[in-house]
């Protein structure tokens, strides 16, 4: 974590002043005596997930790979989202063109968009594949929806017995309706713990499967995970724990008026980790009327769209960027003997000598515009790596949304659409 582009807006004194306060709500959250606490069991999850759970995702992706062209995951928010965004943080960007040993995974559930399901089922039409479809509650009406589409398709398909064999539920142990179909229908279950919650699942098979599906190492995701989970719990300075560090720079900042904070790459494959991300911050601290303003920006794409505003528009922001050391290719700027286009200047330079060079000038440009920028550095983006990220972003979350006061753990206002959409859909029990 660098905070050396902070100096002008946070005063050491004003971070010491906060340590205590930082502390106190990483105690209320792992003695689990805060709001919520029904919900914590995302903390000792990377230590505590069964061996016979990963043993048995290893043994689906064994038998669902060689019969499945692609794999659909159906499901909404915390039920796609940590699987996505580690997926394409690992992925080419030009995967789906490409021939690979793993199943190409594509989404579903997470949209009511007529066209998009019908362009799903057409490519559906014309290769194999398997299903996950994930929902906590197992009532969520989009993924819900997407399922009886998509499971009628595979049985037209395949047979009725042969798609069973293709599909696997994961939700809850006990309750919904997907857990009563997967009952029914006898597909491969696995449950969502009662004390995770949908944003906070990615290392539970919400995640771990479609992950493990798509070709990655699970175990070093969760190793990953595992190693910052020591660092965050065993760890009482905000110098030693970046995850109190983040909680109190973000804390207070927002009580100095920076109510919308941006999280910033400068590789688009981390798009859906800002994704993930904003689910992650915005539900848990979004109520009450109080929380920061979760966004985020793909650089240097979006510099050349919200460059300007972020430079000289209203000073409500602070940025986080999420900087990445080293890339894992090479490729250099040739020579031009004509140097028509003038930058005969780059030649020799690798890509990534030219974009840390954009990323440092751009956050000098936007300090000197007074804005607060923090910068969380990276090594490379790895299986490790994402574990260790999850879980720092996890944690301080928790930490967070205590400093703020609100219960991080809970979504009460995600519901109120849903009240309004079934009784304008004529839902039995909300006509009023
Ligand atoms: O974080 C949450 O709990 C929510 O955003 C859920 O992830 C989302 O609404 C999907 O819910 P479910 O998994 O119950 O279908």
């Amino acid at each position: 974590m660098h905070k050396e582009h902070l100096q002008q807006f946070i005063t050491s004194e004003e971070l010491s002043n906060i340590s205590k306060e930082t502390l106190a709500a990483k105690e209320t959250l792992i003695s689990c005596t805060g709001k919520g606490n029904d919900f914590l069991g995302w903390i000792d999850l990377p230590k505590t997930l069964s061996p016979e759970i990963v043993s048995s995702i290893k043994k689906d992706v064994e038998v669902l790979t060689p019969k499945s062209k692609l794999f659909v995951v159906v499901g909404i928010g915390g039920s796609y989202l940590g699987a996505r965004a580690v997926i394409e943080a690992l992925q080419s960007e030009f995967a789906s063109m490409e021939e690979s040993d793993h199943p190409h995974v594509i989404y579903a559930g997470h949209t009511l968009s007529e066209d998009y399901y019908h362009q799903l089922l057409q490519m559906l039409d014309s290769h194999d594949y398997a299903v996950a479809v994930i929902s906590k509650s197992g009532t969520t009406t989009e993924p819900a929806v997407a399922f009886r589409i998509i499971k009628a398709h595979l049985e037209h398909k395949y047979g009725k017995a042969n798609a069973a064999e293709r599909i696997i539920a994961i939700t809850d142990a006990r309750r919904g309706a997907l857990h009563d179909i997967a009952q029914q229908e006898g597909y491969q279950t696995y449950v969502i713990p009662d004390n995770v919650g949908g944003r906070f699942s990615v290392l539970t098979p919400v995640g771990l499967l479609p992950i493990a599906m798509a070709g990655y190492d699970i175990d070093k995701l969760l190793k990953g995970a595992c190693d910052m989970r020591d660092i965050c719990i065993n760890n009482n300075t905000l110098e030693d724990n970046p995850a109190l560090m983040y909680a109190a720079i973000r804390n207070l900042l927002y009580r100095k008026g920076r109510k919308v904070e941006l999280l910033e790459n400068f590789v688009p494959n981390l798009k859906y980790i800002s994704e993930w991300w904003k689910q992650l911050y915005g539900e848990s601290e979004g109520k009450e009327g109080k929380g920061i303003l979760p966004h985020s920006l793909s650089f240097t794409t979006d510099l050349h769209s919200m460059g300007q505003y972020v430079q000289e528009g209203e000073r409500l922001m602070f940025e986080t960027v999420l900087s990445v050391a080293q890339p894992h290719n090479r490729v250099e700027i040739p020579m031009d003997a004509q140097n028509l286009d003038g930058i005969n200047y780059l030649v020799g330079k690798s890509l990534t000598e030219i974009n840390h060079n954009a990323e440092l000038g751009t956050i000098l440009a936007h300090v000197d515009g007074g804005v607060p920028v923090l910068r969380i550095e990276v090594p490379t983006v790895d299986e490790y790596v994402l574990g260790q990220l999850i879980y720092f972003f996890e944690f301080a979350c928790g930490v967070s949304g205590y400093m703020l006061g609100v219960n991080p753990f809970d979504q009460p206002g995600v519901e109120a659409y849903k009240k309004n959409m079934f009784r304008l859909l004529g839902k039995p029990g909300y006509e009023k």
